[in-house]
């Protein structure tokens, strides 16, 4: 089994979402113990915008290019299409994923590559795997105790959801401006959240 990671916080593994991506990561390490992991660190950047060539071409009816950004949206789209399981670990920025994560994404959703457009929409290209998703915020976005919107987890989702991804499990630590307690507490909900998602299908 290949698992690609994909880790979104400029704050590499000392960041929240990192650690609950390893929380994930144990539980499928669990049951695939062989698996091989890909570990694509957007974290501060590092992957440069979408070059003129590659707008262009989104918005015709064929590549104008092959060179610059096409070069690495294949080489990203390569990597993800090897994976059978994708981990993708995020803080939330402004209520949405952030730019390291949002330039990933506009090079793996690709068209005529990752996804069709057709009289009935989009259509999706790539086979469907099983996505995870580990989110950390500093304030709460979910439940009764949320205060702020959420365009994190249904933008994922429908973007996601355009290329044939459709299995996501999506798993928060909310609340880490708020405090030791608020973030223990957030942990611990997380942490039986996924092993009851995970006992779940081991038993199916
Ligand atoms: C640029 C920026 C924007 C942020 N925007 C939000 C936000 O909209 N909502 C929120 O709850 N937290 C926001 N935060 C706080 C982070 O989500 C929080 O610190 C989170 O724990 C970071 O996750 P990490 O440890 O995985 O990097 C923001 C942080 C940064 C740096």
């Amino acid at each position: 089994m290949n698992i690609l990671h994909v880790s979104c916080s400029p704050r590499g593994q000392a960041s929240e979402s990192y650690r609950l991506s390893q929380s994930v990561m144990g539980h499928l390490l669990k049951s695939h113990p062989t698996a091989v992991i890909t570990n694509r660190v957007l974290g501060a950047g590092g992957i440069a915008h979408v070059d003129e060539n590659y707008a262009i071409s989104q918005q015709s009816l064929e590549d104008i290019a092959q060179d610059g950004s096409f070069i690495q949206s294949e080489a990203l789209i390569n990597e993800l299409e090897s994976a059978d399981v994708l981990v993708i670990s995020t803080p939330m920025h402004n209520f949405t994923v952030p730019s390291a994560l949002k330039v990933w994404i506009d090079h793996i959703a690709r068209v005529r590559r990752t996804f069709n457009v057709g009289a009935q929409g989009k259509t999706p290209m790539l086979r469907d795997r099983p996505v995870f998703v580990a989110i950390a915020s500093g304030g709460r976005f979910s439940g009764e105790r949320a205060r702020q919107p959420d365009f994190l987890t249904p933008y994922l989702k429908a973007v996601l959801n355009m290329i044939g991804l459709h299995d996501l499990n999506i798993f928060t630590v909310e609340g880490t401006a708020l405090g030791p307690d608020a973030i223990a507490e957030a942990r611990s909900r997380t942490d039986q959240a996924l092993l009851a998602h995970f006992q779940h299908h081991e038993a199916q």
